[in-house]
């Protein structure tokens, strides 16, 4: 199976928090699914180091395109930190446009990239690679356990197991959609899987082998799908 994975800003605060050991957990899971025969293709998020730098940013009066050129330097941080961790079974640095991701991609190498442009988060990257590379699964890597019917922090939150791209776009109506704050999923990301029929699993970012879980089909997180899937 083709894999776009999007690893979420939380696993790398996790690693500048704890240490390196989630980050060699991650390269384990993903060369045990690479010798199964499964590739990836991964996306790395900016998490807590963009957000402080577009917090004093913006507080320093920069325009949000500005926010958001200084958030994709933040996520091409991170990827570097997994590019480091993968040694030679990585392309070796993060591709700042689709073209050179997908050259990169042919080289046989596990490529990873941050953001691309301002005005969207990785989510669309990801979501945009896996429209690129035909992937079989997109599978988000986050904060959360999946797609709540309301947001995960209000008590009484359930989580929903199984959700159709225009229900869960019904849903982020709600959420924030500023430079630092896409929350849950962005909608352009949405849109493009939607048009690709795409399906996407959004599981917790806490336990790599959700990797393995949601390549198998296994019912975690929250699977995002198409009506005609
Ligand atoms: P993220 O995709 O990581 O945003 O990019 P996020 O929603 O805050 O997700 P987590 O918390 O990391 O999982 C960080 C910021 O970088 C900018 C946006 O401002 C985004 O909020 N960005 C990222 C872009 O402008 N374009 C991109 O292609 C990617």
């Amino acid at each position: 199976m083709r894999v776009t994975l999007l690893i979420g800003g939380y696993v790398f605060d996790r690693v500048a928090q704890e240490g390196t050991e989630l980050i060699t957990e991650y390269v384990r899971t993903i060369l045990e699914a690479n010798k199964k025969g499964h590739e990836f293709a991964i996306v790395a998020g900016g998490g807590k180091l963009a957000r402080d730098y577009i917090g004093i940013a913006r507080s320093l009066g920069a325009s949000k395109s500005v926010l958001d050129d200084i958030g994709i330097l933040c996520t091409r941080l991170n990827a570097y930190l997994l590019i480091s961790a993968l040694g030679d079974k990585a392309y070796p640095h993060p591709p700042s446009n689709y073209r050179d991701y997908l050259s990169a991609f042919l080289s046989g190498k596990i490529v990873v990239c941050g953001g691309m442009s301002p005005g969207q988060s990785t989510d669309a990257v990801a979501a945009l690679i896996s429209e690129y590379l035909h992937s079989d699964l997109m599978i988000k890597m986050t904060s959360a356990e999946g797609v709540y019917d309301r947001h995960p922090k209000e008590t009484g939150a359930k989580l929903i197991p199984k959700i159709t791209y225009s229900h869960a776009r019904k849903i982020i109506s709600e959420y924030s959609y500023d430079p630092g704050t896409y929350e849950l999923i962005d909608p352009i990301a949405l849109k493009i899987l939607e048009r690709s029929n795409i399906p996407c699993r959004i599981v917790h970012g806490k336990d790599p082998k959700n990797i393995l879980k949601a390549i198998e089909g296994r019912n975690i997180g929250t699977l995002v799908y198409g009506e005609s899937r």
